[in-house]
């Protein structure tokens, strides 16, 4: 790692707004526990747990966030880390942007990570800072597919089988985790000017054009989406439990 690169603060943004819909009734999805640890603290231990990270924005349910500012109190994070909260938006992008509009202005490098992957690994974490301090100013985890996919047009009759309409070449297609990295004026920028819907954040610095490279995901950095999900995470989190020893 050069001087320079270590000149530069690195930040992560934490959306962790949502509801969790597709996991069910219940807490607001952040706030639900995994080995009794709500999954926002195990996401923003697994951020500080990288040395490069000095700053967390928590982007909490605007119902929520002195209760969050309050959980994250209670929880230590290392020395270094220093941690603040702001309130959501409408959707994920709101989210973000409020989270990236917060960032104070000695921040060079922003990752952007789901409160929903709580247990990336932090080798994960500092593959894309890394990448990000070689010069790459928009980096993404990436993993290849296990599953061959298609795409299908509406059914044609309400209720019946959709129609195959082609076969994409899965050897070129990767599915796409966070932490996801960017320089920060790039990401900035993004948000100021993107306003169609996206699903990550990459993608809006790809329509402004900008260049986006993957790095290598991990299968652990998973997004809990759905209930199977979260029996997942248990599984990993015992697993790491007694291989840790406690
Ligand atoms: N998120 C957010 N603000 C929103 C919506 C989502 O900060 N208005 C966050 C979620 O908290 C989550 C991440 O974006 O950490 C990824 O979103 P997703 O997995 O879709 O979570 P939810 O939107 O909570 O789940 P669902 O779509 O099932 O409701
Ligand atoms: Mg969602």
């Amino acid at each position: 790692m050069s001087d320079e690169s270590r000149a530069v603060r690195t930040a992560v943004v934490i959306p962790a707004a949502g509801r969790g819909v597709r996991l069910g009734p219940g807490a607001p999805k952040a706030l639900r526990t995994l080995g009794g640890t709500p999954m926002l603290i195990h996401a923003v231990r697994a951020m500080a747990a990288s040395r490069a990270v000095s700053l967390v924005v928590v982007v909490a349910p605007a119902d929520d966030a002195v209760a969050v500012k309050h959980l994250l109190d209670e929880h230590a994070l290392p020395e270094r880390t220093d941690y603040l909260v702001v309130p959501g938006g409408e959707n994920r992008q709101d989210s973000v942007r409020a989270g990236v509009e917060a960032l104070p202005p000695d921040i060079g490098i922003v990752l952007v990570h789901d409160a929903a992957r709580p247990l990336v690994p932090v080798d994960t974490v500092d593959a894309v800072v890394q990448a990000v301090r070689d010069g790459a100013p928009a980096v993404v985890p990436a993993l290849p597919l296990a599953d061959t996919v298609k795409e299908v047009a509406p059914p044609v009759e309400a209720g019946g089988p959709e129609p195959v309409v082609a076969t994409l070449a899965r050897g070129a297609l990767r599915a796409v985790q966070t932490p996801q990295g960017f320089e920060r004026d790039l990401l900035a920028r993004a948000h100021a000017s993107v306003t169609a819907e996206v699903t990550d954040d990459a993608s809006m610095v790809e329509q402004l054009g900008g260049a986006v490279v993957a790095v290598p995901g991990h299968p652990e950095a998973f997004k809990v989406t759905r209930p199977l999900d979260l029996v997942l995470a248990e599984a990993v989190l015992a697993r790491r439990r007694a291989n840790d020893g406690f």
